[in-house]
């Protein structure tokens, strides 16, 4: 090999070692990057083989084991599998996960005691391992909806109260995406977000809440904004006080029961673990001191809105 690319690749590799090493000394702090992993963050379906991932992969199982606390309560766990060649791959029969190329390493969520907040909670936790995947420069794509569970529950050993309500591949993020990653994309409408006028209320759900009215808050509420969400349908709406900074956070519901029909977990639930994620991660970002309440509130709701929980400041 020429001197000088074996010198250049040494390089390289000492300076990828440490920025790995770096991140493994610093691995709780996805908060003084949440913006930016926020903005930076897009569903991945095509990735690239052609490099391994087992640093990165030694560092999110680090992580998993010091997730930051979470507003709801549950019992949770979190596993990293290697899937290893195409039978296993077709065995699983992972259903949309055929819409994804080229991942072998999949992070699972399980549930493992049924709560009242369990989605909403692994929606929380789960999007911080996303974020943490994002600093590491991997790809991911939240799979909620039609992989085979049965698969995955003989797979894993599961116990009868588990439940997996979503995955996702973690992997290098191929530089060309295919055309069918491109069209579920497009399908999704992915790129695109509501306007604030439809997703965040002052008062009621009448009144929109005026962005340069709530001064420094607009940043959280823009970070809730740009989350995933299932179908990119956006779920969650928010309802400001007047004169004081409380927002208290709604699941709107188009079709109440429509998750029950097709047996899936209700993703709803999930997106707005999601949001709460975001907005909390972006506050403490920002050092905006205050604490979440499960405080009923005294407007009236709409009927097709479920009152989740409030963000109070202290
Ligand atoms: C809870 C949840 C479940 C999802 N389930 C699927 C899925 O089953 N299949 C899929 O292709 N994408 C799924 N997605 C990805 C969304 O379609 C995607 O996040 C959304 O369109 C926004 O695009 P973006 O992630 O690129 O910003 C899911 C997202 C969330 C948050």
């Amino acid at each position: 090999m020429d001197v000088c690319v074996e010198i250049n690749r040494k390089k390289e590799e000492r300076s990828e070692e440490n920025f790995l090493n770096g991140i493994r000394m610093n691995s709780l702090s996805i908060i003084p990057y949440t913006q930016e992993l926020i903005t930076r963050r897009t569903s991945i379906r095509t990735y690239d083989l052609s490099t391994n991932i087992n640093k990165e992969i030694d560092l999110m199982s680090e992580f998993i084991t010091q997730l930051p606390a979470s507003p709801f309560q549950g019992s949770t766990r979190f596993e990293i599998i290697q899937l290893e060649g195409r039978n296993k791959l077709q065995k699983l029969r992972l259903g949309t996960y055929g819409f994804v190329k080229r991942a072998e390493n999949l992070l699972i969520g399980i549930i493992t005691k049924p709560t009242f907040y369990d989605l909403e909670n692994i929606g929380f936790l789960f999007e911080c391992l996303i974020l943490f995947a994002t600093k590491l420069g991997l790809g991911t794509v939240w799979l909620g909806g039609t992989f085979s569970r049965k698969a995955f529950f003989s797979h894993l050993n599961l116990c009868n109260n588990e439940r997996i309500p979503v995955i996702s591949p973690v992997g290098r993020i191929a530089s060309k995406q295919t055309l069918r990653s491109k069209a579920i994309k497009s399908i999704a409408k992915s790129k695109t977000r509501k306007p604030w006028s439809k997703l965040f209320f002052e008062r009621d759900f009448i009144t929109p809440l005026v962005k340069d009215a709530v001064k420094e808050f607009a940043t959280p509420l823009e970070m809730v904004r740009l989350a995933p969400s299932a179908s990119n349908f956006q779920p969650w709406r928010i309802i400001k006080i007047p004169d004081e900074n409380i927002f208290h956070f709604y699941i709107y519901r188009r079709s109440p029961r429509s998750h029950r029909i097709l047996n899936w977990p209700d993703l709803s639930r999930i997106d707005l673990g999601i949001a709460v994620c975001h907005f909390d991660l972006t506050v403490r970002q920002m050092n905006l001191s205050g604490e979440w309440r499960f405080e009923y509130p005294s407007h009236p709701v709409k009927e097709d809105m479920e009152y989740l929980l409030s963000w109070v400041s202290s």
